[in-house]
């Protein structure tokens, strides 16, 4: 099994931004305790800060992975771009968020990928990754 996790913006900070709400540890960090508790099944890494690459990324996941792992980030609320391309793939996608969006600012509330996905987790902190991943093995 191949999974992919990808990030979107400003996740690429994660351990220094706003660590009140996402924490303090780094991604990659995170990540390799991820891979090491699941060395059965491979997860890829990718993250970028522009709507496009994200697109393009989703795209390609589709004859190259079993699931996607997704955290939009701040798209999550605005990028219909996106949502199309989750429906445009049969690969499964599986979005995420660190903090829980409905407990926060109105203009997080909504997200407009989340039809488009087979579910959600948020609000569980890095673990919702985790979450993501028993979700495809099991
Ligand atoms: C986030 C929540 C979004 O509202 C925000 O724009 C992010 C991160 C989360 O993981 O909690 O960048 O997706």
């Amino acid at each position: 099994m191949k999974l992919l996790i990808l990030n979107g913006p400003n996740l690429n900070l994660l351990g220094t931004r706003e660590s009140d709400i996402y924490g303090s540890q780094k991604f990659e960090d995170y990540l390799h305790t991820l891979q090491a508790k699941y060395s059965s099944i491979e997860i890829e890494y990718k993250q970028s800060n522009s709507e496009g690459t994200i697109i393009d990324i989703l795209q390609e996941s589709e004859n190259n992975f079993d699931g996607v792992i997704l955290n939009a980030a701040a798209y999550t609320h605005t990028s219909i771009a996106i949502r199309d391309a989750i429906a445009a793939i049969s690969t499964p996608v599986v979005e995420v968020h660190i903090s829980n969006i409905h407990a926060r600012e109105d203009f997080r509330k909504k997200s407009i990928i989340t039809e488009k996905c087979v579910g959600i987790v948020s609000g569980l902190g890095l673990s919702g990754y985790e979450a993501g991943v028993i979700y495809f093995v099991s």
